[in-house]
């Protein structure tokens, strides 16, 4: 069973594993991540393959403070105020990319950008600094399918696949990170998450848009932008007030009167419900998917 508690030698195993080409998974403040050399073309590899992750598909590489990431992309004042003022965070920043860095390009997709993100996760950063080594990290689910928030979720998608999957709890937020373009102004929020551009003015004054006009699904600057994602394989019926027979109901908010599957949060809190979605999603899944496998 690859599942193990986080501990300083099993985060010392973590470390030794990234740098012989292994695949291992940790949590971050936002999801699970499955986490590769970020330098190694054969452990990137291995991850697009567990994933069955489209190769067009770029990671996010992260790393542990700004000196490390301005090996690998170019940064200017605003990049530098945004990082200052929310690394160790659940934002991503896609810059230009440094040409020669050590980064595979596979990991890029052979993009000459690249998203970058320090997590909030000590054991994630102990990773980065024992191992020396930028990390590509997707959330630890197969593509297209709910993001794993807990280390049985990835379990479940990977089983003995993955060499060690270190296990700290449930993610804090339970999304994943937001996702800004900064190669070109206006900067661009390309995926949502949960610093929105309200909370990146108000700690950077820096002007975030929402602009979909460079949104194409043959070619996805980001595929949480794809029409089908976060997929379970049972049919999901959305804005549903009550459970039609057979249905697992997820509720929002006061739902005393009807039967729940699962509540998202009882107080309509939507930070609760954040926290809980992908795995009320996956658990409702697993009630009710063999009927659709
Ligand atoms: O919270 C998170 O961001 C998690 C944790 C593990 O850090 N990671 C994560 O990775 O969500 P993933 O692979 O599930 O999503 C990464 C997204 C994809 O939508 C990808 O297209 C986009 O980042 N991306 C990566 N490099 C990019 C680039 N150069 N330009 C635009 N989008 C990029
Ligand atoms: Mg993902």
């Amino acid at each position: 069973m690859p599942i193990k508690k986080a501990s300083p030698e099993i985060v010392t195993l973590g470390s030794k594993l990234i740098t012989s080409d292994k695949v291992i998974s940790v949590m971050t403040e936002t999801v699970y991540g499955l986490l590769a050399n970020a330098e190694s073309c054969e452990a990137v590899k291995k991850v697009y393959l567990l994933k069955k992750r489209p190769e067009i598909n770029p990671l996010i590489i992260h790393v542990d403070s700004i000196s490390m990431a301005k090996k690998y992309a170019v940064f200017n004042e605003d990049v530098l105020k945004l990082a200052r003022n929310l690394w160790p965070g659940p934002l991503t920043l896609v810059l230009k990319s440094k040409e020669n860095s050590n980064i595979t390009p596979i990991a890029m997709a052979g993009l000459n950008t690249i998203a970058l993100r320090i997590p909030d996760s000590k054991v994630f950063l102990e990773i980065i600094n024992k191992s020396k080594k930028p990390i590509a990290a997707p959330s630890a689910n197969k593509s297209g399918y709910i993001t794993s928030t807990n280390a049985s979720h990835v379990y479940d998608s990977f089983g003995e696949k993955v060499d060690l999957i270190i296990d700290s709890g449930q993610s804090k937020f339970g999304l994943e990170s937001t996702i800004l373009d900064l190669t070109n102004k206006p900067y661009n929020i390309l995926r949502t998450g949960m610093y929105d551009k309200e909370l990146i003015y108000k700690r950077t004054k820096l002007k975030i848009f929402k602009n979909r006009s460079h949104f194409n699904e043959k070619n996805p600057i980001a595929p949480g932008l794809l029409k089908k994602h976060y997929s379970p394989k049972t049919p999901l019926r959305l804005n549903a007030n009550k459970p039609r027979k057979d249905e697992v109901f997820l509720a929002f908010g006061n739902q005393r009167k009807i039967k729940c599957g699962f509540n998202l949060s009882e107080n309509a809190d939507l930070n609760e419900a954040a926290y809980n979605l992908f795995d009320f999603l996956i658990r409702s899944d697993q009630l009710k998917k063999k009927k659709y496998q």
